[in-house]
């Protein structure tokens, strides 16, 4: 559907100042010039704010609205289900609504309190190494804009759903913020690319992909998967692996389709142990002592 790690699409300035984003071949939204404005006109306003200010209102059309329930309608029943208790519980904090979609500003307003985060407004692809350290000051990047009403189930491109429904009830819980906020350390402290390659790459095995056991079977943690009413049904049936550092900081992925091997905790408490206890004490040396290790 996309070029190979293509999950965002470009996004460039126009002589004006405003931002066009250059949805690829094959985008649900290619030929439909209303969301193509819609997906520009959310990208510049993001692109405009200013840090210190509040992210910026979108007035959502009763479309965007109208996605948003479809999907919240569908993964609440999966949630059940599928989601481990520690996503439960932030997701019982939170109290998302169902029936439109919030605005990011409520809910930092919503989510400092329990764990000190709050999100940021993202034009598109945030850096690497700020994307994710920021979260050592518990911020989060996070996108606005509404995946294509054609694509309700699945979507290669972060959008405000994965975003909110995905990562936001996971930054309600305190458990999980102490994990986001080790990556986001993590990230500030390495300095080779290779480094950060590799802490990055174990985020998107446990934050967006991770998956743990429990007493009633296997459970979604990672909010790429908690966002997906497709994924979500699927990630039972695939390659599943024990947690390793060094297996997850190396493994390739696809994110233009649904993930071919995941890696499971023995519980959550096993991911905080073994996953934040890298996150805390890793630099550019232990890894690259690891990696050498491997050779
Ligand atoms: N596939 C996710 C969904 O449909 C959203 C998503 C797009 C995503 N790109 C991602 C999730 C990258 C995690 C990482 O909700
Ligand atoms: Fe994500």
């Amino acid at each position: 559907m996309f070029d190979e790690g293509q999950y965002f699409a470009p996004v460039v300035s126009r002589d004006d100042g405003s931002l066009a984003v250059q949805l690829g071949d094959g985008h649900p939204g290619l030929n439909d010039p209303e969301y193509r404005q819609r997906r520009d006109q959310l990208a510049t306003m993001a692109d405009r704010w200013v840090p210190g200010e509040p992210a910026p209102r979108v007035e959502y059309t009763d479309q965007e609205h109208d996605v948003w329930r479809v999907v919240c309608e569908d993964l609440r029943a999966k949630h059940t289900t599928y989601a481990c208790q520690e996503f439960l519980d932030g997701k019982e904090a939170l109290g998302l609504p169902v029936d439109h979609v919030p605005q990011l500003e409520d809910l930092s307003d919503h989510l400092e309190p329990l764990t000190g985060f709050r999100y940021r407004p993202a034009a598109g692809l945030v850096p690497l190494r700020e994307f994710y350290g920021v979260l050592a000051e518990r911020a989060f990047w996070a996108t606005q804009y509404v995946r294509h009403h054609s694509v309700p189930l699945y979507t290669p491109e972060p959008d405000v759903l994965h975003e909110v429904v995905g990562h936001g009830n996971t930054l309600a819980d305190p458990r999980f913020t102490g994990l986001y906020a080790a990556a986001g350390a993590a990230a500030r402290r390495v300095e080779t690319p290779e480094a950060l390659d590799f802490v990055s790459r174990i985020f998107w095995f446990t934050l967006e992909f991770g998956v743990v056991h429990e007493p009633d079977g296997l459970k979604a943690y990672g909010a790429g998967i908690l966002s997906s009413p497709g994924e979500i049904e699927e990630f039972r049936d695939i390659t599943i692996r024990p947690l390793d550092v060094l297996a997850m900081g190396t493994q390739d992925y696809d994110i233009t389709h649904y993930q071919e091997v995941l890696f499971a905790g023995r519980s959550f408490t096993h991911v905080e142990d073994v996953i934040g206890g890298f996150w805390t004490d890793c630099d550019d040396d232990s890894i690259a002592a690891l990696r050498a290790g491997a050779a």
